[in-house]
């Protein structure tokens, strides 16, 4: 099914919230998007109205839900066919509490309805290698392999924040997993071989939430032509920070920059929230990544 692309659509123009595919293009970039848009489909205008939801209802994700959620993450592309995660589904207060806890304290956590954690897993996979074929895996300790696991995780992850959204749900993703992930893993009694890649906080959105779609770089940034084009950044970054410091203001954050953030982020290794010691914890469920 198509939605319309046009910005001659008065009604949806006078409306506060866009409407059409092409006026939630120029919501993502926080400016009119000057290029030709192919006609929308109501699944990339799902995709355009994608924001992060931290606060939600008290209210559940039910099992049938969860389990739609899960299908259509399963349905992601996998390498190899390989199927190497797995996701732990936490409902109980407590135990979200200590997870929350356990990683500095994050409300999304402790209020969603519902926090899945994504596991890379090889577990499942090198006990089967050993059950048929009676022979030790060779080949889990290989960085190929990890990243292998967290590539997919990450396919696997996005679909079901998509299939939630698609339901009228919201989510999170929570990195902040790897701030503690050996903890993590105590509290979902990970075995070997199985890691915590990230977090995905989903509810029912609490709609007093004072956020809304963040806009992105330019395109020019980030889609490059037959060659890279180095220089491309340059000035896009520029524009960006604009829009980027227009949205936080109209949400009463004057003078954010986004150089700043990224500047805390990577500018440093405190940015990383010790997760410099990642190769260490990795190593500590089975994953050596040599
Ligand atoms: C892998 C990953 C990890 C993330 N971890 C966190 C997190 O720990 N805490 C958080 O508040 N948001 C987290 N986010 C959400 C991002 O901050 C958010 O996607 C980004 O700021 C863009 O905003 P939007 O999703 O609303 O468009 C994460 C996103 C991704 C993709």
């Amino acid at each position: 099914m198509t939605s319309t692309n046009s910005h001659e659509d008065t009604s949806a123009a006078s409306s506060p919230e866009p409407h059409t595919t092409c006026e939630l293009v120029d919501r993502r970039y926080g400016t009119e998007f000057a290029g030709p848009l192919a006609e929308g489909t109501e699944t990339i205008d799902l995709q355009l109205r994608h924001r992060s939801v931290r606060k939600f209802l008290p209210a559940e994700v039910t099992d049938a839900q969860l389990e739609l959620i899960i299908a259509a993450a399963q349905s992601g592309s996998q390498s190899s066919n390989l199927q190497v995660w797995s996701v732990v589904a936490v409902r109980d207060q407590a135990r979200k509490e200590r997870i929350s806890k356990a990683l500095g304290g994050h409300p999304y956590i402790e209020n969603c309805s519902v926090f899945l954690v994504w596991t890379a897993d090889f577990n499942r996979n090198s006990r089967i290698v050993e059950a048929k074929h009676g022979t030790d895996v060779d080949s889990v300790g290989y960085l190929e392999n990890t990243l292998v696991s967290f590539v997919d995780s990450g396919i696997a992850g996005q679909n079901a924040l998509l299939a939630a959204e698609s339901l009228g749900l919201g989510g999170v993703f929570v990195g902040s997993v790897r701030n503690n992930p050996l903890e993590v893993a105590t509290e979902l009694k990970l075995p070997e071989y199985v890691f915590p890649v990230v977090g995905l906080a989903i509810g029912v959105p609490d709609p007093t939430e004072r956020a809304s779609t963040k806009p992105r770089l330019p395109q020019r940034a980030v889609l490059h032509h037959e060659e890279y084009d180095a220089e491309a950044w340059e000035s896009a970054s520029a524009e960006y920070e604009e829009h980027l410091a227009e949205y936080y203001a109209d949400y009463g954050r004057e003078n954010y920059s986004w150089a700043f953030t990224l500047n805390r982020r990577i500018g440093s290794v405190e940015g990383m929230h010790g997760r410099h010691r990642i190769r260490e914890w990795l190593a500590a469920q089975g994953f050596d990544s040599e």
